[in-house]
């Protein structure tokens, strides 16, 4: 991966003087609202997104219909995703008739799409500001832009991406927090169309990385979750991702994890860092698509599925406790039933602890939408049904296996479903409910797991921990 430039100090700073100007106009939003689809990657854009929205005057606001500006943060990995964001957009019509000062903004991944922008411009012209994964930086400049000159913005830009750092930022918790360590993908799996809207692999330096993590830990986070779309494939000043992995796991943040994984890139430096890594938690995210030689191959995947199984007996060899989850597609463009069974056999023999499972979508642009495919979608869905009962079974067994066992949780939030109990993760990644106070949140708590549901597990407290 070639390093890429970073956005100089100087445009950042062009970018500050515009969240102080768009902050001096009597007439501005007051009240924002963010709109985050998608993966972690979207996530953590919020974050900064929330940050420059702060810096420029604006505070946050939970209900929609009650913000001044609305901003979508989308997603077009699969169609119905961005159809969410459509769908969501086109609704914004309406709530701006009733309110005309009303502000809407679309960026992320489906803006990013080749044509996409152009389309909105023409058919959505209540929408006032349009832009990309590229220029999310640019946004005060936009907002000042729209605001003064009463005129919608439209601009993505068509490059290769850059690094961009020392971006505001409001981040949703300080004890559990993300860090992006790399940006874009050049695998070019040929379902996926993120190489396309999220541009060419690039890294942080490490010493920007480290110290962000060094004051993150120094605010309070007990856990970080490092992100990229191919974290293996971190090449920041000649630093491999492992070697990253070893210095931050000495500046003594309690959990570390990190996501996603490429299994073709997944080196043995890196395995052996689940042996050997303090703080860096028994989770991996190893997303296998499929189980199937000859689907992986038409994927580019660049691995067998023997390959495969071979990282997950490395991997627990050097830590049976790890947790494994992965992402799987179903239906991909000639897929047999015999392939799928395949797939079927590969989860079986790997026992993940959960997967997330999708039927394949065509993404216009991608060598795989112009595959010829006549599985139809009846068939695909009965394949998907089939997956999800095994795995479902699979994640079952092994949530059961932990009963009984005393676990560290740390504690993230009251439980949704009842407000007596809070709900938190074990280092392998399992969510425990468990009776206990809000007081809890953000800190550590011994618990004894009691029972197993489909997807979490329920305990009760030991003791707690500062
Ligand atoms: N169709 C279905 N699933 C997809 N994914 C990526 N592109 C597609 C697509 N076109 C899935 C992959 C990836 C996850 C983030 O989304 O499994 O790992
Ligand atoms: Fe998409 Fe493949 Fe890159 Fe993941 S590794 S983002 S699936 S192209």
């Amino acid at each position: 991966m070639k390093e890429r430039p970073i956005v100089s100090e100087q445009e950042m700073l062009r970018q500050r003087e515009y969240m102080q100007l768009v902050r001096s106009l009597e007439k501005r939003p007051r009240r924002y609202h963010i709109v985050s689809m998608g993966c972690q990657m979207n996530e953590r854009d919020s974050e900064s997104i929330a940050g420059m929205l702060e810096e420029m005057g604006m505070s946050r606001e939970d209900v929609r219909e009650q913000a001044d500006l609305i901003l979508y943060n989308t997603c077009c990995v699969r169609e119905n995703a961005e159809n969410k964001a459509l769908g969501n957009v086109i609704w914004l019509k309406e709530l701006k008739k009733t309110k005309p000062d009303l502000l809407i903004c679309v960026g992320g991944c489906m803006t990013q799409e080749k044509g996409m922008a152009a389309m909105m411009k023409a058919r959505y012209p209540f929408i006032d500001l349009v832009y990309g994964t590229h220029n999310l930086y640019r946004l005060p400049e936009y907002v000042y832009r729209v605001l003064t000159g009463g005129q919608p913005v439209v601009e993505v830009l068509d490059t290769d991406g850059e690094v961009v750092e020392g971006m505001p930022e409001r981040r949703g918790t300080s004890f559990s927090t993300f860090v992006n360590i790399m940006y874009g993908c050049d695998n070019f799996c040929t379902y996926c169309i993120v190489p396309y809207v999220r541009g060419r692999e690039r890294s942080r330096e490490p010493e920007a990385v480290l110290m962000e993590c060094a004051r993150l830990r120094d605010a309070g986070a007990k856990e970080i979750m490092l992100l990229g779309q191919n974290v293996n494939s971190y090449r920041g000043g000649g630093a491999a991702f492992a070697e990253l992995l070893y210095r931050i796991d000495r500046l003594g943040i309690e959990r570390i994890r990190f996501m996603t994984s490429h299994p073709k890139d997944l080196s043995d430096e890196l395995i052996h860092a689940f042996g050997e890594l303090e703080h860096l938690m028994p989770q991996l995210h190893l997303p296998v698509q499929a189980g199937s030689d000859e689907v992986l191959k038409r994927m580019n995947r660049s691995y067998t599925s023997e390959h495969y199984v071979e990282l997950v007996r490395k991997l627990r060899a050097v830590c049976p406790e790890i947790g494994l989850t992965s992402d799987i597609i179903v239906g991909f463009p000639g897929e047999t039933l015999e392939q799928f069974e395949e797939t079927l056999s590969l989860v079986r023999q790997v026992r993940f602890d959960a997967a997330y499972t999708f039927i394949y979508s065509p993404r216009k642009g991608t060598r795989a939408a112009s595959m010829p495919d006549d599985t139809p979608y009846e068939v695909k869905s009965e394949r998907i049904q089939r997956l999800i009962d095994v795995q479902q079974a699979i994640s079952l067994e092994v949530l059961e296996a932990q009963v009984g066992r005393r676990e560290r949780v740390l504690v993230e939030a009251v439980s949704t479903r009842d407000s007596l109990s809070v709900g938190g993760k074990t280092p392998r990644g399992h969510m425990v409910n468990f009776p206990g106070e809000s007081s809890l949140i953000g800190r550590f708590a011994d618990v004894e797991i009691t029972s197993a549901g489909r997807n979490t597990l329920r305990g009760r407290q030991i003791k707690t921990e500062e």
